[in-house]
């Protein structure tokens, strides 16, 4: 339950400017972490994500006997190899991370012991039937709570499959190629709808062939991995945050500097083009292993906007943001998101969670099963929760910067999850006498 002194109290605000960087990408890191301690050497990696969440994934590493050094946001791993892993006495703890529980169920699942995964009262919840059921039919045997956490894992030779999840779920398709990496033969994934490539990037970074088309890839057992000198760009769904404040304050204006752009992750841009603000992107170096660039987004206009079914995918983690921005416009413009069952089995219950905010600092918001609706009205004082939710902490944050009155976020320190510091930027940018913590 969050506490009291787990809140921070936002005041309105009529700034929204400024240049930043902010912290590295969450998804890169977490692959990146995770492949370094496979690969046959050290590997350095800079700017990782400073999150509890891609902590949780160097602690369950360590858990496996991979030496880890830490300074700053640059990382060392000592890479074991592809069978250097050792087993782990202890259960690991993936904290809040599902990247972590399912990416590394992958890994596990191709070891020759057992592994017991699990994971704060949130990620307890989560469904992961979608992972057990692809490494179950590669070889491994995979007991749970119900298709929930915690997973022990009885891992072993795997065989290669093909396999096409009933969700788009990176998560998914990554979990199925890193168990691919350790399979007899070769492992396919192929999507419905595409979902963001960085273990394909990733993977290809390490030195590993991956053949891809439109809607598929592939890769095949028994390669090795080498050590790598990496950067890790900014979190662009971290930069989704300061996207909706630019665009939702009358003149806001924000650049973000070394910014991941992988356009699998960049739909949100186009979404907030439709919406009325001015967008403008130059990329760095178009060959590096993850594009990335200069990001700038302003105020213009606000036109009421929708979400698609077939964009949910490539936005799925900037809807809190989105729904934001949409809460901070004049009254009447609207949002409708649809085709987003997702959103109801994240970090929180997205649909549910984000309705009660917003609805409390003045919105009017129809639950869909599969999605909502929201249209703006002029946003008041409130408290509202976070419901152990760091996007959803963020997103209350933005908008209550357009707010009549304070609005305090009860636990809202939740945004250490991806975004430590967050509030502070906040304070920065908007000059609001915020952060009552
Ligand atoms: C992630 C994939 C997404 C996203 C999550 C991170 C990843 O989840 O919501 O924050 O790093 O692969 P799904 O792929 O399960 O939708």
């Amino acid at each position: 339950m969050p506490t009291i002194a787990d809140a921070a109290t936002i005041a309105p605000s009529d700034r929204a400017t400024g240049r930043l960087t902010i912290p590295g990408d969450k998804s890169i890191s977490h692959r990146y972490a995770m492949l370094a301690a496979l690969a046959d050497g050290i590997s350095t990696i800079r700017g990782y994500s400073g999150g509890a969440d891609c902590a949780a994934t160097l602690e369950c590493l360590r858990a496996l006997g991979v030496e880890v050094e830490k300074t700053a946001t640059t990382i060392r791993i000592a890479g074991r190899g592809r069978e250097g892993l050792l087993r782990s006495a202890e259960p690991l703890y993936a904290a809040n991370s599902g990247t972590t529980m399912r990416l590394m169920s992958g890994i596990v699942a191709a070891q020759a012991f057992r592994t017991v995964i699990a994971g704060d009262e949130s990620l307890s919840r989560r469904p992961m039937r979608r992972v057990i059921v692809p490494l179950e039919s590669m070889g491994a045997k995979i007991g749970s709570n119900d298709g929930r956490p915690p997973l022990t894992i009885d891992g072993g030779s795997l065989r290669g499959i093909a396999y096409a999840p009933e969700v788009p779920s990176a998560q998914v398709k990554s979990c199925v190629l890193l168990a691919g990496l350790y399979a007899e033969g070769t492992t396919t994934v192929t999507e419905k709808t595409s979902t963001r490539d960085h273990t394909e990037r990733a993977l290809e970074t390490f030195n590993v062939r991956v053949s891809r088309s439109a809607n598929s890839v592939s890769v095949t057992g028994g390669q090795a991995l080498q050590p790598r000198d990496l950067s890790v760009p900014g979190d662009v769904s971290g930069a989704a945050f300061w996207c909706a404040l630019a665009a939702g304050t009358p003149a806001g204006d924000v650049t973000i500097e070394h910014v991941g752009l992988n356009p699998t992750r960049t739909g949100m841009l186009e979404i907030l083009r439709r919406s009325g603000a001015r967008v403008s992107v130059s990329i760095e170096d178009p060959t590096a292993p993850e594009p990335s660039g200069t990001l700038r987004v302003a105020s213009e206009a606000w036109r009421s906007f929708a979400i698609a079914p077939e964009e949910v995918p490539g936005v799925i983690d900037e809807i809190p943001a989105l729904t934001a921005l949409a809460a901070m416009m004049p009254a009447g413009q609207t949002l409708v998101v649809r085709g987003a069952g997702e959103l109801r089995v994240k970090e929180s219950d997205r649909i549910t969670a984000l309705a009660a905010g917003f609805r409390a600092m003045g919105s009017d918001v129809e639950e869909y099963a599969d999605g909502f609706s929201l249209t703006a009205r002029p946003l008041h004082a409130a408290t509202v929760d976070a419901a152990h939710d760091h996007r959803l902490a963020m997103a209350f944050a933005i908008a209550a910067t357009r707010s009549a009155g304070p609005v305090t976020i009860r636990g809202a320190s939740a945004v250490d999850v991806s975004y430590p510091g967050f509030f502070d930027v906040l304070a920065r940018l908007t000059h609001a006498e915020s952060v009552d913590r």
